[in-house]
């Protein structure tokens, strides 16, 4: 079997560049491990940036997020009971949008499908090689069938935990990490949220973050210790804690999903080695508290996609060479403000007294002073992603 790009992983990275490329004519085959239910079942990240929204419907995957999508104009930071709104609009000019990641990948999905082009779920030991040379392959099983897929790139869009990055030789990467003493426990709950925008909350228990997925269902989270157990967490303790650090009375009903998801900053350089091209997790982890994951993700595609596109358009390799590069200037300013507003609004345990009265005086700055209010907007709403 033969095809021009293999994409491996089905997450918003494989998913989307697929729907680039397919727009572009230019043959793909997207190979995952999971199912499809999993997929469009896994709750994860939900605030899209203006550009990502805008790639979304540029790629033709935009209409139920824009229909079922709540258009955010600012946040509130809370601290020293009292919450603070940031104006993204007056600051800004631009907005987010609340919209699920999985349900960004269900409409992948279903383009996908849709346009009947290969898209494989439950694909078993997918092994990549030979993308030092003109010819990759790719292996992998289905239901017991072995396969191999030759191709002219990889996309390496299989996450943190996938088989791509591993597969470049050690001596060719350089990896950054920061691993946090802390972990978010998260709950999606079927109750209205108690604000209309979120609310993230620097509290002397510890963070929390009030979201939502729509004008029912709240997604809530606090910050715990990296081992938590959810024994230790029943929904009455975590409603109880969310109350006391977020200092709102919220609207209590039903859980639906509960998790402990640990906290890490992660880079690697290059993201590329050959022909197999690294995107989205399995490239660089940012910790959640400025919602930047997916949206990297999104950023990384759109580069790589333009980059294939003139590739198969005029034979030039510049674009792919510099896609690296190009990724991470942008990656390393994203990196730099997810680890600043992780810092800023949690708890750290070698903190002391002074470090806590530096983190009140900062927010106190950034609500008292439009250059800092403006700083965190521009780079909530997202930085520009230049070609
Ligand atoms: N073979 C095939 N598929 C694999 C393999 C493998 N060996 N290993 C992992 N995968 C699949 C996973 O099952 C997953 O569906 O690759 C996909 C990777 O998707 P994501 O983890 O969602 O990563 P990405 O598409 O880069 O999106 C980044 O995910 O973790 C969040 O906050 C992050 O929002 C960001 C987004
Ligand atoms: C979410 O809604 O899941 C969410 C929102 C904002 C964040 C992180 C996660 O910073």
């Amino acid at each position: 079997m033969r095809t021009q790009v293999a994409i491996i992983g089905a997450g918003p990275a494989g998913l989307l560049l697929a729907q680039l490329l397919h727009q572009r004519g230019i043959e793909c085959v997207v190979l995952e491990a999971r199912t499809r239910e999993y997929l469009e079942q896994r709750v994860r990240a939900g605030v899209l940036e203006h550009q990502s929204v805008d790639i979304l419907n540029a790629a033709g995957v935009g209409a139920r997020m824009m229909r079922d999508g709540l258009p955010h104009h600012g946040i509130f930071l809370h601290f020293k009971g009292e919450n603070h709104r940031i104006d993204f609009a007056e600051l800004t000019g631009k907005a987010v949008m609340i919209y699920g990641q999985q349900e960004v990948v269900r409409d992948l999905i279903e383009a996908r499908l849709e346009a009947r082009q290969p898209l494989h779920f439950e694909v078993e030991d997918v092994a990549v090689s030979d993308f030092d040379t003109d010819r990759p392959r790719v292996r992998y099983r289905v239901g017991g069938q072995e396969h191999t897929l030759e191709c002219d790139f990889i996309a390496g869009c299989d996450g943190f935990h996938g088989i791509c990055r591993p597969s470049i030789p050690e001596r060719e990467l350089t990896l950054y990490e920061r691993v946090y003493p802390f972990a978010w426990l998260g709950l999606l709950a079927a109750a209205p949220p108690a604000s209309h925008e979120l609310i993230y909350a620097n509290d002397a228990r510890g963070f929390a973050l009030l979201s939502m997925r729509s004008p029912a269902v709240s997604r809530l989270y606090l910050q715990c210790l990296p081992d938590a157990d959810l024994n230790d967490w029943p929904d009455e303790r975590v409603w109880t804690e969310l109350q006391a650090r977020l200092g709102s009375q919220l609207a209590i009903g039903p859980v639906l999903q509960k998790s402990v998801t640990p906290m890490r900053s992660f880079v690697v350089e290059p993201m590329s080695s050959g022909r197999l091209f690294l995107a989205g997790d399995a490239a660089h982890i940012v910790p959640p508290t400025g919602a930047k994951g997916m949206n990297l993700a999104i950023a990384d595609v759109q580069v790589l996609g333009t980059a294939l596109e003139r590739f198969y358009k005029s034979g030039s390799t510049d674009a792919l060479s510099a896609y690296s590069q190009t990724c991470l200037q942008r990656v390393w300013k994203v990196q730099r403000f997810s680890w600043w507003m992780t810092a800023l609004l949690h708890r750290f345990e070698t903190d002391n007294a002074f470090d806590q009265r530096r983190q009140l005086a900062e927010l106190e700055y950034i609500v008292s002073s439009r250059a800092a209010a403006q700083t965190l907007a521009e780079n909530y709403v997202g930085l520009p992603l230049s070609l």
